[in-house]
């Protein structure tokens, strides 16, 4: 590997161990532009009629007929329910109760209860006119260890999720795998195992079968770059190794599992849709250099490239193979075959937005811009623009879906029983102008999913982040719409803002 490679590697961990430190951010100066037209917008919550319209002074942004206007969650953020009905241990049941893994040593046993109050959930989302969900389901509920027969009472579960989805009017978007691999999996070697792909494609099968037909799109494998970078370089999330070797050969059995998935939903004759989901972060150079120029194309082969190409072209980028090397793991890994399946044909692609990335000569990264309570978001609404005409510029007309894209808040519970979280409806309403100008330039974007409906278990940092258009009192497990959802139902309404 690369000397750039090991300092990118190096920064980005010394980036994330000081996560905990990270600014606290309210109103984000980078979308001051249009901030009266959201405090206009603001001021009538859910009972203004119509929205005022952008700051840019066009008037209102008038989105598709039909645009899916949705919220996302993950199992593991809110089902709680750790040890019911026949569920199995995951990595992340491992990770989170291993001292000094998670702040506070928060776990998901219980997170927003989410198993238990599932039709509290879905009339909530009924209330706020929501025409698509996103959620994903856990491996450990269908299968225990992550092989061998299927628990039927987990099956269930998501089966009534569903139909109650349906009955409300609510298109289900289900993701196969967001991050919680079952332990007994990880016990064999985890995704450094190839056959974890092939139980992957096991599970994917079992639970087409269960739910195929009532579910009109599939994602298979939520962020493999996050499993990549987090789990096996960094070490910050399960299963909390840093090992560069392994985690690119992780990256390729990712993406296998991703692309045998593929192929079992196609040989169930099932005509529902599918594709992967990653998280997209545009690259720009620090400066002018020709250093930064070139640091940056390595930076994007490895936080983008390397999933697309091989998803969508059918090969790795040619950069990052030589960067990792032929000795690598990774590139002694790929067998004759396997770019075959990698790139088995998609329906849609899934898109994940949240930050930009700055690049150096050196290989280091910067902020230009300030950051959220996460200290690895930087506010950039135009980086959402970039990355979908990109992503259509270069790949070509597929479909896409925004299936996360928000903000942490310092949300508090006033006396009154609001929750003024301003700053989230400057962000989304920047998103997704955003969203709808590249729409507008020929992206076929058809829908956009908030991270998150709920708050909930963001992963090392526990509770204490705050995600959800949805606030959640965990003591009593109370919900209370945040102002940001009361604007977000009229957003929906007027299919625009
Ligand atoms: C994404 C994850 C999601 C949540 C958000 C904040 O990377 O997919 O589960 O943690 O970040």
């Amino acid at each position: 590997m690369s000397l750039l490679t090991r300092r990118r590697l190096l920064r980005r961990a010394a980036l994330s161990a000081t996560a905990a430190g990270a600014a606290r951010v309210g109103l984000p100066g980078a979308v001051a532009a249009g901030t009266a037209a959201a405090a206009a917008a603001v001021a009538g919550c859910d009972d203004t009629p119509d929205p005022a319209p952008d700051g840019d002074g066009h008037g209102p942004l008038r989105f598709p007929p039909d645009f899916g206007w949705g919220a996302a969650t993950s199992a593991y953020q809110i089902e709680g329910a750790a040890k019911e009905d026949g569920r199995g241990e995951s990595v992340w049941d491992t990770f989170s109760h291993t001292p000094g893994r998670t702040r506070n040593g928060d776990t998901g046993d219980v997170a927003a209860d989410h198993y238990h109050r599932y039709v509290e959930d879905l009339d909530l989302m009924r209330g706020l006119g929501l025409r698509s969900y996103r959620f994903s389901i856990s491996w450990s509920r269908i299968q225990a260890d992550g092989s061998g027969r299927p628990n039927q009472r987990g099956l269930d579960f998501y089966r009534r999720l569903v139909d109650g989805l349906h009955e409300r009017d609510i298109a289900p978007m289900a993701t196969l795998f967001h991050w919680d691999l079952p332990q007994a999996l990880q016990d064999a070697g985890g995704w450094e195992n190839r056959d974890t792909a092939e139980r992957f494609a096991e599970y994917a099968d079992i639970t087409f079968r269960a739910l195929g037909d009532r579910v009109p799109v599939w994602l298979t494998i939520n962020e493999p770059k996050t499993v990549v970078q987090n789990g096996y370089l960094w070490g910050h999330h399960a299963p909390g190794h840093q090992d560069p070797e392994a985690a690119y050969l992780v990256a390729h059995h990712l993406q296998l599992a991703h692309g045998l998935a593929v192929r079992a939903l196609r040989a169930t004759g099932a005509k529902t849709r599918i594709g992967p989901a990653l998280n997209l972060h545009p690259c720009y150079p620090a400066d002018n250099t020709a250093e930064a120029a070139t640091a940056t194309r390595l930076y994007d082969g490895y936080e983008n490239r390397l999933y697309l190409d091989s998803i969508l072209k059918g090969a790795y980028p040619q950069d990052v193979l030589a960067d990792l090397g032929p000795d690598s793991r990774m590139v002694r890994g790929i067998r004759d075959g396997d770019l075959a399946i990698i790139s088995s044909p998609v329906d849609l692609l899934a898109v994940q937005y949240y930050t930009p990335i700055y690049v150096t000569g050196q290989g280091d990264t910067v902020s230009k811009w300030p950051t959220s309570e996460a200290s690895w978001q930087q506010i950039y609404p135009e980086g959402m623009y970039d990355i979908l005409t990109r992503v259509t510029g270069d790949y070509g007309p597929i479909p896409l879906t925004i299936t996360e894209n928000g903000l942490p808040c310092p949300d508090d519970l006033a006396a009154d029983g609001t929750v003024d979280d301003a700053a989230r409806i400057d962000f989304l309403r920047d998103h997704f102008a955003a969203a709808h100008r590249a729409i507008q330039d020929g992206v076929p974007l058809e829908s956009y999913h908030v991270w998150s409906l709920l708050d909930n278990f963001e992963w090392n940092e526990g509770y204490q982040q705050r995600w959800g258009l949805v606030y959640v009192d965990y003591p009593t497990q109370r919900r209370v719409l945040k102002r940001s959802a009361h604007w977000y139902r009229t957003v929906i309404r007027n299919n625009g803002l």
